[in-house]
């Protein structure tokens, strides 16, 4: 089933990317894989069987170093005609414990992963996508809805993606180009492994029953998060831009019936809650 289409992945060398290129792969893309890991991204490849006429390209890069992003946009732009899908799905999860004890360089290096590194990859691909409309699909994660302690580098580079997601789509939907955000639920990786090694003492004894869990009994579901990156890449989801959704808990499918209510509405996004919409009379003048 070939599309002609070309889907860029970060992070596809392992976890969640590499079940991503599976799943794009599938879906008769062409692949352009982003990791730092050449040998995980040969593995993945390589566990990807041979179709005619679809391509991969594998580009090992490291997204913390802000010069080496900018050679991968040039590379990319010399070899390719235009890109579809982005999927800036590579993260790290960053100093982990309370900020006061993080290591600076590690929490600036999760800034620069997290957000910047997206940001950049957005910026030097959104006017080369737009000669023929496309879509942007960002990863978020824990911390970008709410406060998490002892994730402050995480929680603040995920909040700033979905925040910059939102922005990036009201200045791209003239342009036919999707922004949106997937909350892929708490995942068995090595993102939650981490958690786990460092302990209840320094992550925090919920962050660590939460891990505890995920990794005795499952996580979410990777094919439902595959599920909806392919909705969110494919002409099913014209109209929908700017939100942040859950893989597994919104009801995506269904929502091409409500392109009225989804575009002239703030539902699915990030926003400032007042005392009026928890009951509270006091707050507002
Ligand atoms: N796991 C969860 O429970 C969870 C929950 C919510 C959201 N998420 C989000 O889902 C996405 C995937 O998470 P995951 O659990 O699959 O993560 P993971 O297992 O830690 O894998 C991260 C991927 O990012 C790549 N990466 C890390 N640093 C990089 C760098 N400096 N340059 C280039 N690539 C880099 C890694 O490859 P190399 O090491 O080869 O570079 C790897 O392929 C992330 O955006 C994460 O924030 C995960």
């Amino acid at each position: 089933m070939k599309t002609n289409k070309t889907c860029f992945i970060t992070g596809a060398s392992k976890s969640l990317g590499a079940f991503l290129c599976k799943r794009f792969w599938d879906e008769g893309y062409n692949l352009y894989m982003i990791a730092r890991s050449g040998s995980g991204l040969q593995r993945v490849s390589s566990s990807l069987p041979e179709r005619d006429g679809q391509s991969i390209v594998r580009i090992a890069c490291d997204l913390g170093d802000p010069v080496q992003v900018l050679e991968l946009i040039v590379k990319v732009k010399e070899t390719l005609p235009s890109l579809d899908v982005l999927i800036n799905n590579a993260a790290i999860q960053g100093p982990i414990g309370p900020l006061t004890q993080n290591d600076f360089s590690m929490w600036q290096q999760a800034i620069q992963v997290d957000l910047l590194a997206p940001v950049a990859l957005c910026r030097g691909f959104v006017p080369w996508m737009s000669e023929r409309g496309g879509s942007i699909i960002n990863l978020s994660g824990g911390g970008a809805t709410a406060p998490r302690a002892n994730f402050s580098a995480y929680a603040t580079a995920k909040a700033g993606l979905v925040r910059f997601s939102e922005t990036l789509a009201e200045e791209t939907k003239s342009l036919g180009i999707r922004v949106n955000c997937i909350a892929p639920g708490a995942m068995k990786t090595a993102m939650l492994g981490e958690v786990l090694e460092k302990g209840a003492d320094v992550a925090g004894e919920r962050e660590f029953a939460i891990a505890t869990k995920i990794f005795t009994e499952g996580g979410a579901s990777m094919n439902r998060v595959a599920d909806l990156a392919l909705f969110l890449a494919s002409d099913e989801s014209k109209g929908i831009t700017g939100k942040l959704i859950s893989a597994i808990w919104d009801d995506w499918e269904h929502w091409p019936e409500h392109l009225d209510e989804l575009s002239k509405n703030d539902i699915y996004t990030l926003r400032r809650i007042v005392g009026r919409d928890r009951g509270f009379e006091w707050g507002d003048k």
